[in-house]
């Protein structure tokens, strides 16, 4: 793409690595991440804040990168789902869903994960009510979410045993 006048630099920390780049104002941080990344990790879609498909991590917090500008992340640091296995090693979150069914096509998955991981740092032992209550940001339209909790109850116990 051509820059123009309007273009703005961006540095940011990316997954641990430094990036940079040069982009229109009106570039969402989603599209940042995915095309001048190559974060394909990071989902879109409904673009507009419902859906959690592109959460992130933003500065410690989960944000919706759609609705994120890539412009207002300046100086950030930014951790999507591609930072949580370790090689071949799943994280144990990802080794949850993957054992307890928590997810089928796997749209929806990268945002519940970042989400939940959230989640279970602020609280270890969620009940099955706290876990829907802090999965609601995230929508999934094949498991039903049951195989969802169930799979964040078996990480939880994972992450507390250590
Ligand atoms: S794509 Fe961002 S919330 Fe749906
Ligand atoms: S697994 Fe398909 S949208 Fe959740």
């Amino acid at each position: 793409m051509t820059s123009t006048q309007t273009d703005r630099a961006v540095s940011l920390t990316v997954d641990g690595e430094p990036v940079s780049g040069v982009v229109e104002p009106r570039r969402t941080l989603s599209d940042f991440l995915r095309k001048d990344c190559g974060k394909t990790g990071v989902h879109v879609g409904c673009e507009h804040g419902v859906c959690g498909a592109c959460t992130v991590v933003l500065d410690g917090r989960t944000a919706r990168s759609c609705c994120t500008l890539a412009v207002q992340v300046e100086g950030s640091e930014v951790e999507t789902v591609e930072s949580l296995a370790e090689g071949s090693q799943l994280h144990p979150l990802q080794e949850a869903f993957w054992e307890h069914h928590g997810l089928q096509c796997g749209f929806c998955t990268p945002g519940l994960l970042l989400t939940v991981r959230e989640l279970l740092a602020d609280n270890p032992d969620p009940t099955d009510d706290e876990i829907r209550a802090g999965i609601s940001g995230n929508l999934c339209r094949c498991t039903g979410y049951q195989f969802i909790v169930d799979a964040v109850r078996a990480a939880a116990a994972k992450l507390r045993a250590g």
